[in-house]
Parts: structure tokens; sequence; C-alpha cells
């Protein structure tokens, strides 16, 4: 199976790493070889801390979404537009999509079902949100049997790193962010970590999925942590709270919720002691109760192994199972009203 690779980032080496270098259980269980035969870039003469032929490389997203051996397309860019087309390209162009970026997804996941739907190919995100937690997969899992009601948690590896590192180490924010760059963690741009927005961005893809109604990251409230202080950090040691960034949609009857904010916890909530890159996420089925993820919610390896793991149910032809589209979801539930907080 040919694969085209838009980006070759933190997320695009990883790739790339697992799939040539790592040859396992993945290998020895998969149906088909996959083969990346091109990598789209940015800048083609940048130096990389990866090993990779020349000759793979193009500037052009045309070369690999009109090239007819091309059978998967890996999108693991940061933008916005140009990657949306490259999806839709690729989709009308009959090739699977797999992406991490949680932006396009939360913005344009409607879209994205439907083309791929039109045109019998798979379109799949498990990066896009905690990064190695499999939540889409166990989100969809939990919502064959249970209505979910509620979504909490940790979503964002950068800021949890931020805080958890100012509160157990004493770090200031501006020198944890830098590290939490250095790491891979944070996107290209910051801001969207620290603003709330690539929360609100996760808990718009879950919160779609799980109450059937496309809930846009606008929709969502959203407060950032770049006011926090080293201070803030020491007065709430003091009184017994830890500071953690939660995520958290409620469905009440025909309405929801939603909300990114810093909360304080004490320190009997599981969600205080989820530190450093890690994620968490509580999902509350009516059914089930509540079920609880967690792993490591950004950096490299996390992200790429929930990549290649969307590329295994494509090789091995087992995609039709991650088969609940919004689409779906919208006739069951039909259209909630938004309430803010
Ligand atoms: P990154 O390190 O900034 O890498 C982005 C890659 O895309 C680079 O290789 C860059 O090329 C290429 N690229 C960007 N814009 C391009 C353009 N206009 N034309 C051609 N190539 C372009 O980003 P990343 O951290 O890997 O993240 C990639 C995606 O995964 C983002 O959507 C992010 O939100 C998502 N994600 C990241 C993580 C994480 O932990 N990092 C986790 C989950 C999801 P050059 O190399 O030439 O600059
Ligand atoms: N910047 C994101 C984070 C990457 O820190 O969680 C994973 O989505």
């Amino acid at each position: 199976m040919k694969i085209g690779l838009l980006g070759l980032g933190t997320v695009g080496s990883g790739v790339y790493e697992i799939i040539n270098h790592q040859k396992g259980h993945y290998f020895a269980t998969s149906k088909e070889e996959a083969i990346i035969t091109k990598v789209m870039v940015r800048d083609i003469n940048k130096i990389r801390n990866i090993n990779i032929p020349d000759k793979l490389l193009v500037t052009n997203f045309e070369e690999i979404v009109n090239d007819d051996e091309i059978q998967v397309v890996i999108c693991v860019m940061g933008g916005i537009e140009l990657e949306y087309s490259c999806m839709i390209q690729a989709m009308n162009n009959g090739k699977h999509v797999i992406t991490a970026n949680k932006a396009v997804v939360s913005e344009y996941m409607d879209i994205l079902y439907k083309t791929a739907k039109q045109n019998n190919v798979s379109f799949l995100y498990e990066a896009s949100v905690g990064g190695g937690i499999p939540i889409i997969t166990s989100l969809i899992q939990t919502l064959r049997i249970n209505q979910i009601d509620e979504i909490k948690g940790i979503l964002n590896g950068t800021t949890n790193f931020i805080l958890s590192k100012m509160t157990d180490e004493g770090w200031n924010f501006a020198d944890t962010l830098k590290k939490a760059q250095d790491m891979g963690f944070a996107e290209a741009d910051p801001t969207a970590d620290i603003d709330g927005s690539d929360v609100s961005r996760k808990l718009s893809i879950l919160s779609s999925m799980a109450f059937g109604s496309h809930i846009k990251d606008e929709n969502i409230y959203k407060r950032g942590i770049k006011e926090i202080s080293e201070a803030d950090i020491d007065m709430f040691n003091d009184l017994g709270y830890v500071l953690k960034y939660l995520a958290h949609s409620k469905l009440e009857g025909n309405k929801y919720y939603a909300t990114v904010e810093p909360v304080l916890l004490t320190n009997k909530n599981i969600m205080s002691n989820v530190n450093e890159e890690f994620n968490i996420v509580s999902l509350n089925g009516n059914i089930i109760g509540e079920l609880q993820f967690y792993g490591k919610g950004a950096g490299k390896n996390a992200t790429a192994n929930a990549v290649v793991g969307d590329l295994l149910y494509i090789i091995n032809n087992d995609f039709k199972k991650q088969e609940i589209t919004l689409e779906q979801q919208l006739e069951n539930g039909g259209n909630i009203a938004f309430e803010g907080k």
C-alpha cells in the first residue's frame, strides 16, 4: 500500500520512522506492506534529524493527492485551509485520509465525513485528540451501546506540562513553555495551546461525536492559562489545591454546555495527579457509567503511534468498524441547542 505523507515535523517524522524502521508486530500482522512514496515539506533544503532519501521530498501537495499509485494520504501539517483542501482532494481522488490535525477535523468534520462516504474511503483522526490515547476508537466503541452525556479531561500536553512543572518543581511559565516546544509537545504557534483553542478543538471533536451535533470550537467557552503566575501556583499549593486545565462538556436534555478553563482540584481528584504531557479523558455512558482513559497526550512517538494505528485499520480493511459517522449520530441525536456558561 503506497502512502503519501503531508508533513515531516514532530509527528510526520515519527510516522516515517515507525513505518520504515519498527518492523515488529505491525508488519507481522499486516496484510500488505506500507510504503511511503512521497513526503510533502515546506522547505526541501531544511536540515532534518531523520534519515530520508531526498527523492521522496516534494513541496507541492498536488504531486501527492493526484498520484494514482498513492492509496492513503496522511496529513500531519499544522495549518487549516491548505490541509483541508488536501484532504478533500485526496478523498475525491479515491484516497483514504488519516490526520492528526484537530483544527481541520473540528472545523470541517461534517464535510469531511460526507466526502469520505461519497467516495467510499475512510477518514480517520485518532491522533487528533489525546495523542497516544485511543480515545476516538474508545468513544466509538462506547457509543455502540451507550449514550454519552458527559466528557471531562485534560486534553493538552503542553499546558499540563507547564502547570505540573510550575507546581512540582517551581519552574516559571516562559521557560517551561520553551521546554515543551523543544520536546515537540507544543503547536508550531503555541498560542493555540495556551489560549485554549487546542483544547476546545479537541473537546469539539469528542462532543460532536458523542452528542450528535457539530459543536464547533467557537461555541465552546474558553479561558486561557497565560495569566497564571508562579505566585498564583504557590498560593494554590499553600491552600491544598492543584491547578489543572480542564475541558468539560455535558448534555442536558436537548442542550449542552462546554467549557475549557483552569480549575482548582483537591489532591483526592484523580485528575490532579495527571502530570507532565499526560492527558486523561473521562466519558460518562448511560449503561457503563464513567470510563477513564489515560496516557501520553502529545509528542512524537505517542502521536505517531495513533496515526499508524489508523493506517493499520485501513491496511487490514478494518476501517468499516470505525463507521459511526457524525451523519448517523445527527440522525439519532437531532440538533442540540447551544447553552453558554
Ligand atoms: P511540525 O513539527 O510543525 O511539522 C509540520 C510539518 O508540516 C513540517 O514538516 C513542515 O515542513 C510541514 N508543513 C507545514 N506547513 C506546510 C506547507 N504550507 N507546505 C508544505 N509543508 C508544510 O508540526 P507537528 O507537531 O508535527 O504537528 C503536525 C500536526 O499534528 C498538527 O496539526 C498538530 O496539531 C498535530 N498534532 C501534533 C502533536 C504533537 O505532539 N506535536 C500531537 C497531536 C497532533 P518543514 O519541515 O519543511 O517545515
Ligand atoms: N500541542 C498539543 C498538546 C499536541 O500539547 O497537547 C497534541 O495534540
